[in-house]
């Protein structure tokens, strides 16, 4: 199953005469240019998909990637506002699964997709409150034996100096990372946010973030950085069970 990762574009309006918006929806749309090559099972997309969560934005970011020809599973970022990335996209049937927190689990696939939302209104670091905690439970041990990837927009682990303690409370991210531990079908969680890539072993599984797709908002100083183009996250999880995921920068 080949699954590519978008993440953190902060699209603007369409209207929008600054010349960052104009330069993010290019990127973007590069991006997806090269995932249709790809041809990805299906595409997922970690947040901060637009830069204020307005609606206008919305707009225009559905009519960027309206091209891409797998599947698309957005969950929101800090960024993001869910009333109008909703109705943006009501004719997403996973993006109603739940009424109080935009996550859902796809069952649909060789690895199951489970989605957490990790965002709050007016919050910027992630969040993972008492309810958030049983629903991630539930889902869990609904299927034992389905490998799984796990998408956040908040990483629960720290990025070097770069970001640290990015929960708003350390017992919710304990929470996590003990549900997490305690579920080895989990064979990856993959992250947005942090605008950079970085891989670590957490909690008994393989954790990733991403570069931002806005090349703009780069947060570290390395050679994907340096070159100021567009990239994105291939993964990809073969027959013998093998994960890999890799950046293709365009
Ligand atoms: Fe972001």
């Amino acid at each position: 199953m080949l699954i590519a990762q978008i993440s953190d574009t902060h699209i603007l309006s369409e209207q929008s005469q600054q010349n960052t918006g104009r330069l993010r929806s290019e990127n973007l749309s590069r991006c997806i240019s090269d995932i249709n090559l790809q041809k990805p099972d299906i595409v997922i997309f970690t947040g901060d998909t637009v830069q204020h969560g307005k609606s206008e934005e919305y707009a225009h970011l559905k009519s960027l990637i309206a091209p891409l020809q797998a599947p698309v599973f957005i969950i929101p970022g800090n960024r993001d506002n869910k009333t109008a990335l909703r109705t943006a996209f009501k004719d997403q049937p996973y993006m109603h699964m739940h009424n109080d927190f935009l996550h859902y689990a796809i069952d649909e696939y060789p690895l199951r997709l489970i989605a957490l939302d990790s965002t709050e209104e007016d919050e910027r670091k992630g969040v993972f409150c008492k309810a958030r905690q049983q629903w991630l439970k539930k889902t869990l041990s609904d299927e034992l034996d389905y490998p799984t990837i796990l998408f956040i927009h908040h990483p629960p682990f720290d990025v070097e100096d770069h970001y640290t303690d990015g929960y708003r409370r350390a017992d919710e991210a304990l929470a996590l990372s003990k549900i997490v531990s305690r579920y080895p079908q989990i064979e990856r969680l993959v992250c947005g946010h942090v605008h950079c890539y970085f891989e670590c072993n957490w909690s008994n599984t393989r954790a990733s973030t991403m570069p931002s797709i806005a090349v703009d908002l780069r947060r570290y100083v390395d050679n994907i950085e340096c070159q100021q183009k567009p990239a994105y996250v291939l993964h990809r999880r073969t027959s013998s069970s093998a994960f890999t995921s890799k950046i293709r920068v365009l």
